[in-house]
């Protein structure tokens, strides 16, 4: 009896041992093991070569009158969408219009017949090239053909009459290049754009012969997803059916269940909004799909649709925090939000006004080979450096050189890692496993995303270009972008820091940082263009003391932009290049300028007067 006492002392001891030696055990035992068999889950996947339309097959059989795809007012099962990517694969096969490995490109906006029209090109053997509905003229152009419009057949699909003027301004180009066009409205417009919906209608939903897709191994290509591009042209990031896979298991590591809605308002042609609508084919679950994000209707939607998941990305989340207060706020079911880019003060807003939702925050790259998770209930970390994930993802952080905008490299010419606490060039080894298929027809590109001989000869590494750095737990937490950061007076001053603080202004509701040069000074000096509440000014003397009592001189934005609302790319990623080449001239810019007066100890109206004595080092910056 006593023996069995001390026994049960001695346990309870240890087990709060361990639990103080190694706080974050259990989480990481549990998502260890929930990743081993997603792991498992996806090799037998692959060595049977199994895709994501034999695993959507295998629902409809299961569950054929389960809802699959809510929009607007109305309910698709998955039976339904079966019949519906059928008839529409069979007006694709139509006249041999396209053949077996062609790639489709879709310029198509959120909306049931995206993914109808997806799984109708999976189902016969094609690939798909999801162009951005953002894009236009030039752009447009370039993304339609490095995704190979030389040698294969390609088409267009578009409703929206907005896209119809895209399409129509390239139209006579596609036509020269013998590109076939559909429109999915209901009435054809110009000449030399053909109507899908009624072809489609007149066609057979039965099944279609597996053997039309007997050729696809799990190398083919799947699709075609487009970087932003927040510089220059995007870029087509080659996503297989291998990668497929991790992007369509987000859902599943996350832990949604079978019973779960998940409310897709990102758009379908991002990473993001594919793994939303693939991960629902995986785990048979409901999407409850928005055309495009609106911050007001969100949470009726989420409660129109009984929403248990959403997806966020970038601003999304700010933009909630940003709508007035409504006294129905937390009635809904939302348990988790998985998304990237959320900062911590619009984390803690987001669930005192909300309530209780896990947040879980992703890090990867659509075109990258490393996805990290956080799974910790750490604030601001981005996921958790755990032995599994080293072993079978192995990735580093290397001491990067900003001036030279490369790493830096020992006296044998291997990379450095950069101690803990530090932060330093996340680089993720390339294997196997871990592919990166690069970006298609754009070898320069590619070749410029790996870096070769990064811990032994031989290694080659896939370049995040993001500053990362682990803390002495091994959580792990972005620091910056390479290229979000500008040197000023020898300082390295990161924008996304410097936005933090300005955006702790309560009527502040958005904040680009970025640096701008000034002719006769090294470096560039911070500008940070904002966007203000409805109904409030610019307070020129509070928002100087705020900045003064956040941050060093050095990294205070000296000039202020005021516009109305911030120009965002298709993923509300902010657009700073635009933004730098403007500068500060009141007399080309139309908004509001403001001028940091350090002797005032306010901003003040920016006039060709101050810029004039800024640019003759009348006014010392
Ligand atoms: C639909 O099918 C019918 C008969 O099968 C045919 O007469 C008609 O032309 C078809 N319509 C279209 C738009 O293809
Ligand atoms: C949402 O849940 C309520 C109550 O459980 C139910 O009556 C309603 O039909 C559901 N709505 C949808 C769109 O599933
Ligand atoms: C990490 O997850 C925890 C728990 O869900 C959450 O409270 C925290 O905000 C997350 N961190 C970020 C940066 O999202
Ligand atoms: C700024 O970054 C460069 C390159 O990484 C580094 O050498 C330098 O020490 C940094 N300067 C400061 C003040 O941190």
């Amino acid at each position: 009896m006593v023996l069995n006492m001390i026994l049960w002392v001695i346990l309870a001891a240890f087990a709060i041992c361990i639990f103080f030696r190694f706080p974050y055990l259990y989480q990481d035992v549990k998502y260890i093991v929930r990743n081993l068999r997603i792991r498992r889950r996806v090799s037998h996947y692959i060595q049977n070569n199994y895709t994501i339309v034999d695993c959507f097959l295998e629902r409809v059989k299961k569950q054929p009158n389960k809802p699959f795809l809510l929009f607007k007012d109305e309910t698709f099962t998955y039976q339904d969408a079966d019949r519906l990517s059928n008839q529409a694969a069979r007006a694709l096969l139509q006249n041999g219009l396209v053949k077996q490995g062609d790639t489709v490109t879709f310029f198509v906006t959120n909306e049931p017949m995206f993914v109808w029209l997806w799984l109708a090109v999976f189902k016969i053997g094609c690939s798909a090239a999801l162009l951005n509905t953002n894009i236009r003229s030039k752009s447009l152009l370039h993304c339609f053909k490095c995704s190979g419009a030389q040698v294969l057949l390609f088409f267009f699909f578009f409703k929206s009459p907005d896209l119809e003027g895209a399409v129509e301004e390239v139209l006579p180009e596609l036509l020269e290049r013998q590109v076939t066009v559909f429109s999915l409205g209901s009435k054809q417009t110009s000449s030399g754009i053909h109507g899908f919906i009624d072809k489609m209608r007149n066609m057979s939903s039965e099944p279609l012969a597996e053997d039309l897709r007997s050729h696809l191994n799990m190398h083919s290509l799947a699709c075609y997803v487009y970087t932003s591009g927040t510089t220059g042209f995007p870029k087509a990031a080659v996503i297989s059916h291998t990668k497929l896979w991790r992007f369509v298991m987000i859902l599943r590591s996350c832990g949604l269940k079978s019973d779960d809605v998940l409310y897709v308002s990102l758009p379908l042609y991002h990473s993001a909004g594919l793994a939303g609508v693939t991960g629902a084919i995986d785990l048979g679950i409901t999407v409850a799909l928005k055309r495009k994000f609106s911050s007001s209707q969100f949470w009726d939607d989420c409660r129109k649709y009984n929403v248990t998941a959403i997806q966020y990305i970038g601003e999304i989340m700010r933009f909630l925090c940003n709508t007035p207060k409504k006294p129905n706020d937390r009635s809904h079911k939302v348990r988790i939000a998985i998304g990237n880019g959320i900062r911590a003060n619009v984390w803690r807003d987001f669930l005192n006004r909300f309530g209780n939702i896990q947040i879980l925050e992703l890090y990867g790259a659509t075109e990258g080979n490393i996805i990290l998770m956080n799974y910790s209930g750490k604030i601001g970390a981005v996921g958790r450096d755990n032995f599994l994930h080293k072993w079978s993802f192995p990735f580093a952080l290397i001491k990067y050189d900003v001036e030279q905008g490369k790493p830096l490299r020992d006296s044998t010419g291997l990379c450095i890692q950069v101690p803990k606490g530090e932060p330093g060039l996340l680089v993720a080894e390339i294997s196997v496993r871990a592919p990166f298929l690069g970006y298609a027809r754009d070898l320069q590109q590619t070749e410029k995303k790996k870096l070769h001989d990064v811990l032994k000869k031989g290694d080659v590494f896939f370049n995040t270009g993001d500053l990362m750095l682990i803390d002495k737990d091994g959580f792990v937490y972005f620091h910056d972008r390479i290229g979000d950061t500008f040197r000023w007076k020898g300082e390295n001053v990161s924008t996304n820091e410097v936005a933090d603080v300005i955006t702790q202004v309560d009527y502040i509701t958005e904040a680009t940082v970025y640096g701008v040069e000034v002719p006769g000074n090294e470096g560039r000096i911070g500008m940070a263009a904002i966007a203000l509440k409805d109904g409030h000014t610019f307070d020129s003397e509070g928002v100087f003391k705020h900045l003064e009592s956040f941050l060093p001189a050095y990294a205070r934005p000296r000039f202020i932009r005021i516009q109305s609302s911030l120009d965002v790319t298709g993923t509300f990623k902010l657009m700073k290049a635009g933004l730098v080449k403007e500068g500060f001239n009141p007399s080309a810019i139309p908004d509001p300028l403001y001028f940091l007066d350090d002797r005032e100890k306010k901003f003040v109206p920016l006039t060709m007067d101050i810029v004039h004595a800024v640019l003759s080092g009348k006014i010392k910056i």
